[in-house]
């Protein structure tokens, strides 16, 4: 029987608008169960659908996760298989009701590399649930955040952008983030202390939140009480308090 949801009081409380998340600890969650790793990823997907409802009972605008990064690769091949594998199965089962709850899908990275019959998945996706409000969801997926960089630079120097033009509002502008307030707030979860190439620009100014939990098991309480210590941070942004 599904356990009768515990209320909880966001009275009070700074909700972030932007939270991105590091959904670290799949494998170790699952080798605790004597599980192959691949079981890990598995219940890590099923834990989404968990946060993105939290993320809207909560009123949180926008929603990033590191699905996979560019240095994901380096992982055995029968690992990076099921982790396609299962993009791929997600894609085909959660889409029509991510649309129906309003979620606005953006992808984060770079398609090519990745097997032609799910880029065009994630091109489908990104275009089904374009015009949707309610959540926009970042999927960082064949994401990092040096190579993000890289590109724009790229890009702003086949677009003939000249050094006096350069700010950091247009340079914004080149990352795939165009257009969104940079992440408020970046949990990472299974208690690891390190940024792994994630959000390395936007995330300048951002709280950071280390959660204990491995990711299958950082449900709404868990999320919740990220909030709680969120709403006690002071931000200066370099500057001073608004307190002092
Ligand atoms: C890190 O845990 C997790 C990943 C590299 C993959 C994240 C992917 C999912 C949660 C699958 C579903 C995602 C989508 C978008 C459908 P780890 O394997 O590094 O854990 P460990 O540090 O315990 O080994």
């Amino acid at each position: 029987m599904a356990s009768a949801k515990k209320p909880l009081d966001l009275t009070g409380l700074t909700v972030p608008q932007h939270v991105a998340i590091i959904m670290d600890g799949n494998g170790r969650w699952a080798r605790r169960r004597n599980l192959p790793r691949i079981a890990g990823h598995r219940a890590g997907a099923e834990n989404l659908r968990r946060i993105i409802n939290a993320c809207a009972e909560f009123g949180i605008k926008i929603l990033t996760i590191y699905a996979f990064s560019t240095e994901n690769w380096e992982r055995p091949e029968d690992e990076v298989r099921g982790l396609m594998n299962i993009f791929t199965r997600v894609l085909d089962q959660e889409l029509k009701d991510l649309h129906r709850q309003g979620v606005c899908l953006h992808h984060l990275g770079n398609l090519n590399g990745i097997e032609p019959a799910l880029q065009k998945k994630v091109r489908d996706a990104l275009e089904l649930t374009r015009n949707n409000d309610r959540l926009i969801l970042n999927v960082a997926f064949n994401y990092g955040g040096r190579a993000e960089i890289l590109h724009a630079v790229r890009q702003m120097l086949a677009d003939g952008v000249s050094p006096d033009e350069l700010t950091e509002e247009l340079f914004s502008s080149y990352l795939f983030t165009a257009g969104l307030p940079d992440p408020d707030l970046v949990i990472r979860t299974s208690g690891e202390l390190r940024v792994s190439n994630f959000l390395i620009w936007q995330a300048a100014y951002a709280e950071y939140v280390a959660a204990p939990e491995m990711w299958p098991d950082f449900g709404r309480e868990e999320l919740y009480a990220a909030i709680v210590e969120y709403s006690k941070r002071d931000r200066r942004y370099g500057g001073l308090s608004q307190k002092s």
